[in-house]
């Protein structure tokens, strides 16, 4: 496929979620919106920027604290006609720790929902594979706070919110195969999308595998590595065998990465707040890898960063990964 251009706005190809309401489709490419510096200001203007050039997916969380500046955005954008309709965006959003008990997960939503103005998700997940003490959304939970999640209950309050008709389809972040293999033991609406840390440094071979199995849409987050956040950093895109190939194609490394994600099946949440990386974060769909560059990035050592580096860390959310993991991935 080609990159399509249109008076500079361009098409980005749709995947099918399994078990959704009305059958939705979400663009493979998302912008993602947990940003770092967070500037309300600067995100209302980029969610804008990047609608005129074709963005239709956008990926927040409640503990992200830009729900609000991108439901300003979303509401402007209709207003200015930049889209016809509220139903041409597809929106996620996330249930925070602090939230994942059965009792409080359609209120979350509905203050969710609230926050952006809007009347339904697209998608709703479960943030993280564990639950906190409820209490005031926050980064950083101590031990003692944390808990093991009733997956139970909280998948079915999740169900819940879709049957209610808050999000058209619902799925779950940062889970591994056996925790999805739990869900889908009690499931009556299996979930549609897995979210999890997913570059050519942390392929996923094996999460990615079990997904395609059991239908279940994998989106990568940290695509580029989250580069200039606190909880990421350059590794991905200083790589020397990325920055090899991206030479020889003429592209980026931030193409290649996310041309390989597109490659692998799954679909990806990027951020950009500038106007030309968030073009050429669009512009992937005109080439591709080839057999060569397989081989190579096949080679690529594999490290999981944000779990190991970001999250876990004296500064991180989370100061324990045994449950998060199950020692699995
Ligand atoms: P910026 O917003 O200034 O473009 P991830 O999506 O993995 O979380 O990575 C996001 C980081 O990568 C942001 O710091 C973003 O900075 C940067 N980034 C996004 N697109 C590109 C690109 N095409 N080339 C280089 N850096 C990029």
């Amino acid at each position: 496929m080609a990159d399509v251009e249109h008076s500079g706005v361009f098409a980005v190809p749709e995947v099918k979620l399994s078990s959704s309401s009305g059958h939705r489709h979400m663009p493979v490419i998302g912008m993602g919106l947990a940003a770092d510096p967070f500037d309300e200001i600067a995100l209302k203007q980029a969610v804008l920027e990047s609608i005129r050039i074709g963005y239709r997916h956008f990926d927040t969380a409640s503990l992200y604290g830009s729900e609000k500046p991108l439901g300003e955005a979303l509401a402007e954008a209709i207003q200015l006609g930049l889209v016809s309709s509220r139903e041409e965006f597809f929106v996620t959003s996330k249930l925070w720790v602090t939230d994942a008990h059965p009792d409080l997960v359609v209120p979350a939503l509905q203050k969710s929902l609230r926050t952006l103005q809007l009347e339904y998700l697209d998608l709703y997940l479960i943030h993280w594979p564990i639950s906190a003490k409820p209490g005031e959304l926050r980064v950083s939970i101590p031990q003692e706070e944390l808990q093991l999640m009733d997956y139970k209950s909280v998948w079915g309050a999740m169900e819940e919110c879709q049957r209610l008709g808050l999000t058209k389809s619902i799925g779950v972040s940062n889970f591994s195969c056996k925790k999805l293999e739990n869900i889908f033991s009690f499931a009556t609406i299996p979930p549609s999308v897995n979210q999890v840390e997913m570059n050519p440094l942390w392929q996923q071979k094996k999460l990615r595998e079990f997904c395609k199995a059991t239908n279940v849409t994998v989106t990568a987050y940290s695509p580029l590595g989250a580069s200039g956040t606190k909880w990421g950093s350059n590794h991905v895109l200083d790589n020397e065998t990325l920055k090899e190939i991206a030479k020889a194609h003429g592209k980026t490394i931030a193409q290649v990465c996310l041309r390989w994600s597109y490659e692998q099946g799954a679909t990806f949440v990027v951020k950009s707040f500038n106007k030309e990386r968030m073009k050429q974060n669009l512009q992937i769909f005109d080439w591709e890898l080839t057999k060569e560059d397989y081989e190579k990035i096949n080679q690529i050592p594999q490290r999981r960063f944000l779990l190991n580096e970001g999250f876990i860390s004296p500064n991180g959310p989370f100061k324990t990964l045994d449950e998060l993991w199950d020692g699995e991935l």
